[in-house]
């Protein structure tokens, strides 16, 4: 089973960062599972206009094919002005409604301010939700006072959390199996 662990900035390190955590958790609980990180900032991003996948640049097709290659998916994403950052959702546009369908998700998220753990609920759940994907039912938030100066994760607390998120995330992968990614119905 192949996870894509999708880094969704170009800017800061910490979401990278908790991304890496959880590679080593899964890991722990799936040792067969094949992981690989995508980061986001090492692409060249073109703005989803329209035209055919064909005319984008090499990197925005390539970014495509490996969502679409796929079975299941960590994303982390930074909070940037009370939402997800532009390129990521950008990132989101470019795919096919059916690329993430049934397929496992985690999320993972950081920001600055506590409160805003609620982006995850309020926006970056729903457009999965939009997918169809299988959303698991936990989600880890981290704030910049979890970190140290090197960007590791010092709080227990999330750790743990971290641990418990990839244990589940195996089980969704595991279910995800059994699922039929054909519908009867032509949405
Ligand atoms: C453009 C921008 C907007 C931000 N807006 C928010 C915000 O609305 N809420 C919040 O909690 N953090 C916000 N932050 C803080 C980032 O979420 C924080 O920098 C990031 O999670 C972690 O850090 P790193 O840059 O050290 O990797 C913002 C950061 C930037 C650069």
């Amino acid at each position: 089973m192949k996870v894509l662990l999708v880094d969704g900035t170009i800017l800061g390190r910490k979401t990278g960062a908790i991304l890496e955590q959880v590679q080593t958790y899964i890991k722990e609980f799936a040792p067969e599972m094949e992981l690989t990180i995508l980061k986001l900032a090492d692409y060249d991003h073109q703005f989803v206009d329209g035209r055919p996948l064909g005319e984008y640049n090499d990197s925005m097709q390539e970014i495509v094919r490996r969502f679409e290659e796929a079975d299941g998916y960590i994303i982390a994403s930074p909070i940037f002005q009370g939402s997800i950052p532009g390129v990521l959702k950008n990132t989101f546009d470019m795919l096919h409604p059916r690329t993430m369908r049934y397929k496992p998700v985690s999320i993972v998220a950081n920001g600055g301010t506590y409160q805003h753990h609620l982006v995850i609920e309020n926006q970056l759940k729903p457009i999965l939700d939009y997918f169809r994907c299988l959303v698991t039912p936990n989600y880890v938030y981290t704030h910049s006072s979890h970190f140290d100066d090197t960007n590791t994760i010092t709080n227990d607390d999330v750790h743990n959390r971290l641990r418990e998120l990839a244990r589940v995330f195996v089980q969704y992968a595991e279910m995800s199996k059994h699922l039929s990614k054909e519908t009867l119905d032509n949405h």
